[in-house]
């Protein structure tokens, strides 16, 4: 008689920081058994970005069919639960309270521990869930809706940032352009089309930051930029009369729009390179799903020699896979208490949650 398995240990990962409502159940091999996840997208689209209070409501509601989905298409049983690891920080407050209170109940009525993922660092634990294997040290880009991030990873639980945006995140101005632009929210995606069609060098827009010795962004300059070629300068005198809005003006500022962006983006991933001596470069969040940036990255990658890791797509918007960072945090025994609470601003340093 064949002896019966011993019961798996397996993590349960929670994600709802800002409009996706995502669970994934992952074992100890990182292999994701399965993945879920409900984009708010629709509910949004009419208002050009996250509405917080409807992206709350909207996870409240989905929430646990969203983990029972997850349980269900691992063929995981509530029993072989190990842990529960739940985004925790950054994002918006009312939709990480949402995970946060479903991770802490599950935590609390199975008995197991409670891990607090930094959402930013998960973005980049995408890439090692990509790779199979283990990626750090590397340095690491996170370009998300509310991030852009640059990062020596020392470990997969030392994150340290070494710089951001000052204003608005590479996400957010590809959004906004989209508004000026007349087209939905997500405006990334849609960006991305109809530059396919335009010439990138028809507006020279502006580089910032991008010859200066820094590890910082600011597209809100750039995102100006884009609103006075829509609707001219205000103020101006003589002010030109501006060409109409054609299709291919439109296609034209969206694809020099998109080539100011990315420039910036694989200039300051070499300015990080360079900073750090990493021989690895991890690549995360939204706006990595665009062609050209991973094409643009692809090139740096050649030209100086690295290992370049960018996530699949799926895992570059968010999802609840990349929280399998809580794996390592488990392993680590580096659990956090079930009075915790949700940390809306970005740390620095994992939180001290014990
Ligand atoms: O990581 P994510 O799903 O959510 C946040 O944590 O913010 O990123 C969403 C952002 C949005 O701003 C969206 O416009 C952008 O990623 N995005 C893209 C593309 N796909 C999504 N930006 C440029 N090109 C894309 N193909
Ligand atoms: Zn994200």
């Amino acid at each position: 008689m064949s002896e019966p398995l011993p019961p798996r240990r397996l993590l349960l990962a929670i994600e709802s920081s800002c409009d996706e409502t995502a669970a994934a159940v992952i074992d100890s091999n990182r292999r994701v058994l399965s993945n879920v996840v409900a984009t708010q997208h629709e509910l949004h689209e009419r208002f050009g970005g996250v509405v917080p209070e409807i992206a709350s409501r909207a996870h409240l509601e989905r929430i646990l069919p969203v983990i029972d989905e997850a349980l269900k298409k691992s063929g995981a049983s509530l029993s072989e639960i190990g842990a529960v690891a739940v985004a925790t920080h950054p994002g918006l407050v009312g939709s990480l309270l949402v995970g946060l209170t479903a991770a802490k109940t599950l935590a609390l009525v199975l008995d197991v521990p409670l891990l607090a993922v930094n959402h930013i660092e998960a973005h980049l634990y995408a890439c090692r869930m990509a790779a199979g294997r283990d990626v750090f040290p590397a340095a690491g880009l996170v370009v998300s809706g509310g991030h852009s991030n640059l990062y020596d990873c020392r470990s997969p639980v030392e994150f340290d940032l070494l710089g951001s945006t000052t204003d608005d995140a590479a996400g957010e101005a590809f959004d906004k352009v989209a508004q000026i632009l007349g087209l939905e929210y997500p405006g990334g995606p849609l960006i991305e089309k109809i530059a396919a069609t335009g010439n990138p060098r028809a507006f020279s827009f502006p580089r910032t930051y991008l010859k200066a010795e820094r590890l910082d962004f600011s597209f809100s300059g750039l995102k100006t930029a884009v609103l006075y070629a829509v609707r001219g300068t205000p103020g101006a005198r003589n002010r030109p009369v501006l060409p109409p809005m054609t299709p291919q003006r439109t296609a034209d500022i969206a694809a020099s729009f998109q080539a100011a962006v990315i420039e910036v983006l694989v200039g300051k991933c070499d300015q990080l390179l360079s900073r750090t001596g990493r021989k690895t470069l991890l690549v995360g969040g939204g706006v990595a799903a665009n062609t050209l940036l991973r094409e643009r990255l692809k090139q740096l990658a050649s030209l100086r020699r690295i290992e370049l890791i960018i996530a699949p797509r799926e895992y570059c918007t968010d999802n609840a896979a990349m929280g399998a960072l809580g794996w390592e945090l488990w392993e680590r025994e580096m659990f956090s208490p079930l009075d915790m609470d949700v940390l809306p601003g970005l740390v620095r340093k994992r939180a001290a949650t014990g």
